[in-house]
């Protein structure tokens, strides 16, 4: 693992490679060299566009725009491939576990025995929090959103741990990224212990990571709570599924905050804001309301025909991804993962997974979704299994930001540590009025 990537690690550029662009306005040309990754689409380099044209990019959404370089994950969304340092979700998720997935994420390789044991002590060794930090949860409203409590208590962390500030410090940043992925379990269940009104269940170094935050959730003081190994592996194979996904949304924040320089603490409490949203990380939320609201299997066509009326702004939750338009690598995992799980606790008949199911059946069947290339994404199942295996709704998106914390602040040192790496500031085009004069008050009428 190296701290600072040498020249040999830059984006390679052939001095043929170039694309030429012609401004019709004026008839000048300009080249603009052209990017090779080990993989994926040839990138053109635009940073010299302006001070060489005087013109900008517009690319709302940023689906044309790369943002950074990277080698932490690969998505090929045309084929429906994931890869993290290379390696296919499918393989990670069958094979491995989470532990080492957030080893891999963090350092680039898969740990050997010893270093996969020496990182597992270090995750409990941090995994309780300040005790100071109960007395902010006691700050909060009993119905507040747990995506409330976590959004606040992460970014209070910095308060805490300032011996793991200093961004220039390689070994500092290392315990701030240890101390954010072995405490979120444990600041996470105690975000739904306090909205329930229940006492807060500390952390057991017996327990590894999955296990230990199912006790957290579901461990109560008056009698001893047996993890159930299917439930533990499926809880571990979702924080698998959801560790990283290369520059979404939450991630772009993440980073973007990071440019400034601020400290990892307030960056993934930027990230945890970032994935509320229902387009994101709130989606599998959206998707058990909605398979709720359908109620029954009878009602699909009805809001199927909703999902394709351009004046209705209902959507398909669980449905559609910015970057895969063939099929999620993870809904498929997912899939296989609920079954197990609705067999373990024995539940023969789950009316919502029948429906989703059933609206699956439907919708890829449907010209609509098929001419736009809308399949389930990762949301799609995971509510089912969160609910079967005890989680209220308002928790799925905790769970999702808890895994996501590995990607983020693996994509955060990333960052810190690229030479080439500047504040973040994108530029606009802008379409509002041109200087005019200011009109005293008394002269507006
Ligand atoms: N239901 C119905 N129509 C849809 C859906 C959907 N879920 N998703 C996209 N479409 C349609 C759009 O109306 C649009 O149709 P048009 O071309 O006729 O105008 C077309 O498909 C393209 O949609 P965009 O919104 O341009 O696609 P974009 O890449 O911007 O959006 C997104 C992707 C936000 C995920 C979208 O598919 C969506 O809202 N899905 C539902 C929410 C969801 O499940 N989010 C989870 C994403 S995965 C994650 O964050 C972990």
């Amino acid at each position: 693992m190296t701290d600072t990537p040498t020249q040999a690690d830059a984006p390679a550029t052939a001095p043929e490679d170039t694309v030429t662009l012609t401004d019709n306005a004026t008839g000048r040309t300009y080249t603009l060299p052209v990017l090779h990754g080990t993989t994926g689409p040839r990138v053109i380099d635009i940073r010299k566009l302006y001070a060489e044209t005087g013109m900008f990019t517009y690319d709302p959404g940023f689906t044309s725009t790369g943002s950074c370089e990277s080698k932490i994950t690969y998505i090929d969304g045309d084929k429906g491939i994931l890869l993290h340092r290379g390696f296919p979700i499918e393989e990670l998720a069958e094979h491995g576990d989470f532990m080492e997935v957030a080893y891999l994420l963090l350092n680039g390789e898969l740990p050997s025995r010893n270093e996969k044991y020496d990182f597992e002590q270090i995750m409990t060794r941090h995994s309780m929090v300040h005790e100071q930090l109960t007395f902010f949860y006691r700050g909060f409203r009993r119905d507040a959103h747990p995506m409330a409590i976590l959004c606040g208590i992460t970014g209070a962390l910095s308060a805490f741990y300032g011996d793991s500030l200093d961004i220039n410090d390689p070994q500092q940043r290392m315990i701030a990224s240890h101390r954010l992925i072995s405490k979120m379990p444990t600041i996470a269940a105690m975000a739904y212990k306090y909205s329930c009104g229940q006492p807060f269940v500390y952390p057991r170094n017996d327990l590894r990571y999955a296990e230990n935050f199912l006790h957290m959730m579901f461990a109560v003081p008056t009698e001893p709570y047996r993890v159930n190994q299917v439930l533990a592996r499926a809880m571990d194979r979702i924080f698998i599924l959801h560790a990283d996904h290369e520059q979404n949304a939450s991630t772009s924040s993440v980073r973007l905050s990071g440019s400034t320089g601020a400290n990892p603490f307030a960056c993934i409490a930027a990230g945890i804001a970032s994935l509320w949203g229902p387009a994101h990380g709130g989606a599998n939320e959206a998707v058990l309301q909605m398979l709720e609201q359908i109620g029954r299997k009878e009602r699909i066509p009805e809001f199927i025909k909703r999902a394709k009326d351009k004046n209705d702004p209902f959507r398909l939750m669980g449905f559609g991804h910015r970057v895969y338009k063939n099929h999620d690598p993870r809904a498929q995992v997912l899939r296989r993962t609920c079954h197990e799980v609705l067999g373990e606790l024995g539940i023969r008949h789950e009316p919502l997974l029948d429906i989703a199911i059933e609206l699956e059946r439907i919708a890829l069947e449907d010209e609509f979704f098929v001419d736009r290339k809308l399949y389930p994404n990762v949301d799609f199942y995971s509510g089912i299994i969160l609910r079967a295996m005890g989680f209220p709704t308002s928790m799925f998106t905790v769970l999702f930001a808890l895994a996501r914390t590995v990607g983020w602040i693996s994509q955060w040192k990333e960052m810190i540590e690229d030479r080439d790496q500047r504040i973040g500031r994108p530029r606009q085009l802008y379409t509002g009025p041109t200087s005019r004069h200011y009109v005293p008050l008394s002269m507006r009428g």
